[in-house]
């Protein structure tokens, strides 16, 4: 049976420039150039990388009947991530990782430095808002089924997301090292320790050794603000490969709809 190709996406009208008009469009001034400008900067990088064919490839997609908001959730998580990533890096600006002036450092942050009570807010209440997001779209993903065949190394993927997600708030929870977060932290390394063989190995990798100190904080904050988000950035984006070469699936109260040229002939 000859394989059904279905057209390509139209670009939106917006992005084609108008031909120019004989006479009309015949004298360029300032502004003209200065309305080009934006254009032709991409025009520029276009011709020598060809990056709008992979764009238009991830951005004009066909979306099946149905899809409604709760599609929506895993862009939401990623624009959650990516408000961690912007105040993360201010707040690094002023955190300093030693036991003597990281509660110092933060105090700072928070009641002296520019608009630093707002930054590490959008971060504290950022990292819940993710954490909650990341589970509504688990949620939605599950409950529609779209874990099933051929999408199931993108669950996969999202597994492994869950887990970096939730270690990013294990280990940002320690950075204000006030009491609160010294004994949570005692408690929850503990706890990985009991977990079957790996468990001690776990807790000694996080401690940096036997005992709690300056070493587990340097090292809560490289895994915090190094290394999960480099890990999670990078499985951000195979998700989202995934998610454009394979598509979205439809709700699953739709039922297909058959192609009459696909259907075979009953009499
Ligand atoms: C940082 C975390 C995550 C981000 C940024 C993210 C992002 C996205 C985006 C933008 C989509 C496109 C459609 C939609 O939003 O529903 C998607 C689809 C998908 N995600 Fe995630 N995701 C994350 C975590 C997860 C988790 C934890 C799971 C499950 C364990 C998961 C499983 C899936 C699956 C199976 C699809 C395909 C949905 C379909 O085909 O309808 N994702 N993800």
């Amino acid at each position: 049976m000859p394989k059904l190709k279905l057209p390509a996406p139209p670009i939106p009208s917006k992005l084609n420039p108008r031909p120019r008009r004989p006479g009309v469009d015949e004298k360029v001034g300032p502004l003209d150039h200065a309305k080009e400008a934006g254009m032709s900067a991409v025009d520029w990088v276009d011709e020598r990388t060809s990056l709008s064919g992979g764009a238009r490839w991830m951005m004009f997609r066909k979306v099946p009947k149905g899809t409604n908001w709760f599609y929506t959730l895993g862009s939401a998580t990623m624009f959650a991530f990516l408000n961690q990533a912007v105040t993360g890096v201010f707040l690094a600006m002023y955190y300093d990782p030693s036991p003597t002036q990281a509660y110092e450092s933060i105090r700072y942050t928070t009641n002296e430095a520019f608009l630093g009570e707002f930054v590490r807010g959008m971060h504290k209440w950022g990292s819940s808002v993710m954490v909650i997001l990341i589970f509504l779209h688990m949620a939605r993903t599950f409950f529609f089924g779209a874990y099933k065949y051929p999408r199931e190394l993108n669950w996969v993927i999202g597994v492994a997301l869950l887990i970096l997600t939730m270690a990013m708030s294990f280990t940002g929870y320690l950075l204000p090292f006030d009491q609160r977060s010294y004994w949570a932290t005692i408690v929850g390394v503990n706890i990985n320790g009991t977990g079957p063989l790996v468990g001690p190995y776990l807790s000694d990798f996080l401690r940096g050794g036997p005992e709690f100190g300056a070493i587990t904080l340097s090292r809560f904050y490289a895994i915090h603000m190094l290394l999960i988000p480099g890990l999670i950035a990078g499985l951000i984006g195979a998700h989202l490969y995934l998610v454009a070469k394979l598509g979205t699936t439809a709700p699953p109260w739709l039922k297909a709809e058959t192609d009459e040229r696909l259907r075979r002939d009953e009499a």
